[in-house]
């Protein structure tokens, strides 16, 4: 009676950790190199500091701030940056495919919120600055699980 509740939770626990390694994808961070886990660690936290900016400006109708730190989130694009050809090879070795499909889309959406901000047009600006929200939360949900446990999926 007692091994076969004992074999039961057994099964019960394989079957969690199975279903959560098969939800999201592996952690990102552990495969990076020294550098580019600094550099990616600024890169995040500029980011960080420049939504920040943006959101103030975009509620107070500020325009011209939501361009010029729009476009300095579009422009912090590390991928083509301060990255040297072994830096890039070593990224690209350590993140998969949707993570710089992600990277990419995320700094799409910043160009396209930079020109809401030229257009002084606060509803696009504000529906930008939502999906570029989710873009953070997807990535770090799928990639760095490892740091944001309270995202794991
Ligand atoms: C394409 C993937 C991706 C996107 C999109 C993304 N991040 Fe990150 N973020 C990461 C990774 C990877 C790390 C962990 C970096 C490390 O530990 O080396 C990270 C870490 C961070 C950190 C912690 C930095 C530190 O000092 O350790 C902050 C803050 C952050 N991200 C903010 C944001 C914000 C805000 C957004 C969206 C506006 C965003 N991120 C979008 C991948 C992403």
């Amino acid at each position: 009676m007692k091994t076969h509740v004992l074999r039961l939770s057994a099964v019960l626990v394989a079957t969690l950790l199975f279903s959560t390694f098969a939800t999201a994808a592996e952690p990102v961070t552990p495969k990076l190199t020294e550098k580019l886990d600094r550099l990616l660690r600024e890169e995040m936290r500029s980011i960080q500091s420049a939504m920040g900016q943006v959101h103030s400006a975009i509620v107070m109708g500020d325009h011209a701030t939501v361009a010029k730190s729009a476009q300095a989130i579009h422009d912090s694009f590390i991928l083509q940056q301060s990255l040297t050809d072994q830096d890039k090879k070593d990224l690209m070795s350590a993140v998969p495919e949707g993570f710089i499909k992600l990277d990419k889309e995320f700094h799409q959406l910043a160009a396209e919120l930079a020109a809401a901000g030229s257009k002084n047009n606060t509803g696009k600006q504000l529906t930008i600055f939502n999906e570029m929200t989710q873009n953070c939360v997807q990535c770090h949900e799928e990639y760095v699980s490892d740091r944001f446990p309270g995202l794991s999926k």
